[in-house]
């Protein structure tokens, strides 16, 4: 419902409510689902590559149980769980030379989900083994980062590159991270309880940097973002959209701040400390189910950075924080994750402020409905040429 239509219907008794009911297209991301079969056009972040050894991993993405491991050759597998001949867990398995083996029969998988030994069978199953593969993914590790593609084998695209992370010089490193501090959360904690749009639209949102990060909650960032801005949004050509939010600060400098999103989940956001120039990372809020996300970054830092602690109050991480605390200094996860699981669009009343909402959220249903009508949907190449996304987010000091 539009904020400006007089309520005329009822006079705001909670006794009158009706169940609400959220954007499913926007939301939903199991196999099947429009949003679902949009989402598996794309490459997503998995895990760490270091967190990826010969010990298999149990990972959810898109709503999908899966394992991942890497073999003693060093080459990583995305697999189903359920191995293909009775049905047990490969998250018990052996992590091998060649693949990995089920701990029932000894099954052997490669990387790509080929059978290579059936103990218990004549010839090790030489004559069978062939009939039968194991399910798995496309996998490839990029930026300390390892990237799975669930959708259609023949629309496999190229995964992209990043022009500020393929500039790294000798004094500078690349650092991945999977945790919830971007969503407001702590370094300690990976799984954000509620869909992952309600963080990655908040992208869009720079009215809430004013009020939640600055005059509610005390300076979370940099007192300068307490200035109101006057923002503008706008749908880039190659793919994505971006908000330019400008601001005249009290020492006479004017800053825009250019924030993006490209699809399906991928968001950079400029230095919250208002350094100048270029964004210096990546981030993908990455759906782990409808109902939890995840995120990961990739940032460029000095090669002696180390992290620091963070501290979200005098003395005190988020985690550390009591209930008291986290009411009286809400940060974004407060405000995410209390929209609820899913949050209720059919609930919301959408101003002049949400315009970088009502776009997004526009951009995304004609991008599902690409999918749906068998296209291809912005910001998918098969070009290996055409593989690298300039980053164009930023604060631009005009002077
Ligand atoms: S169930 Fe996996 S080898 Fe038998
Ligand atoms: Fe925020």
């Amino acid at each position: 419902m539009d904020a400006t239509e007089p309520q005329s219907r009822h006079l705001g008794s909670a006794y009158d409510l009706k169940p609400g009911a959220h954007d499913k297209a926007i939301t939903e991301v199991g196999r099947g689902t429009p949003g679902g079969e949009w989402m598996r056009r794309y490459w997503h972040p998995i895990a760490l590559s270091s967190k990826v050894k010969d010990l298999p991993l149990a990972v959810r993405l898109l709503g999908e149980d899966l394992v991942l491991f890497r073999d003693r050759k060093g080459r990583v597998g995305l697999v189903h769980p359920r191995c293909c001949h009775r049905g047990t867990t490969l998250y018990y398995g052996r992590v091998e030379d060649e693949g990995i083996r089920c701990c029932y029969h000894g099954w052997l998988f490669d990387t790509e989900g080929r059978c290579l030994d059936m103990p218990c069978e004549p010839e090790n199953g030489a004559q069978i083994r062939g009939n039968v593969r194991q399910p798995w993914y496309p996998v490839e590790e990029r930026y300390g980062l390892v990237f799975a593609y669930m959708g259609p084998p023949d629309k496999k695209p190229v995964l992209p590159r990043w022009s500020n992370l393929e500039s790294v010089t000798e004094n500078e490193k690349l650092v991945a991270t999977n945790g919830s501090i971007g969503a407001g959360g702590d370094a300690t904690i990976n799984v954000v309880p509620c869909n992952w749009l309600q963080d990655w639209e908040n992208v869009m949102d720079p009215f809430h940097l004013p009020i939640l990060h600055t005059a509610f909650s005390g300076v979370q960032f940099v007192p300068e973002f307490g200035i109101m801005p006057t923002v503008d949004w706008h749908y880039d050509p190659d793919g994505g959209m971006k908000y330019v939010a400008y601001r005249k600060l009290d020492d006479g400098r004017e800053v825009d701040r250019v924030t993006y999103v490209h699809f399906p989940h991928v968001r950079i956001v400029p230095s919250t400390e208002l350094a100048a120039g270029q964004a210096g990372g990546v981030g993908w809020v990455v759906p782990i189910d409808d109902t939890h996300f995840t995120l990961f970054s990739v940032s460029k830092f000095p090669k002696d950075f180390k992290p620091k602690r963070r501290e979200r109050i005098p003395g005190k991480t988020w985690v550390e924080m009591n209930d008291e605390e986290h009411q009286r200094f809400p940060g974004d996860w407060e405000a995410q994750v209390g929209q609820g699981e899913i949050s209720l669009h059919s609930e919301e009343h959408l101003a002049a402020s949400d315009r970088g909402i009502r776009m997004l959220r526009r951009l995304m249903k004609e991008q599902i409905e690409i999918v749906q009508k068998g296209g291809d949907p912005q910001g998918v190449t098969f070009d290996p040429a055409k593989a690298v996304i300039e980053v164009r987010s930023g604060n631009f000091f005009r002077k």
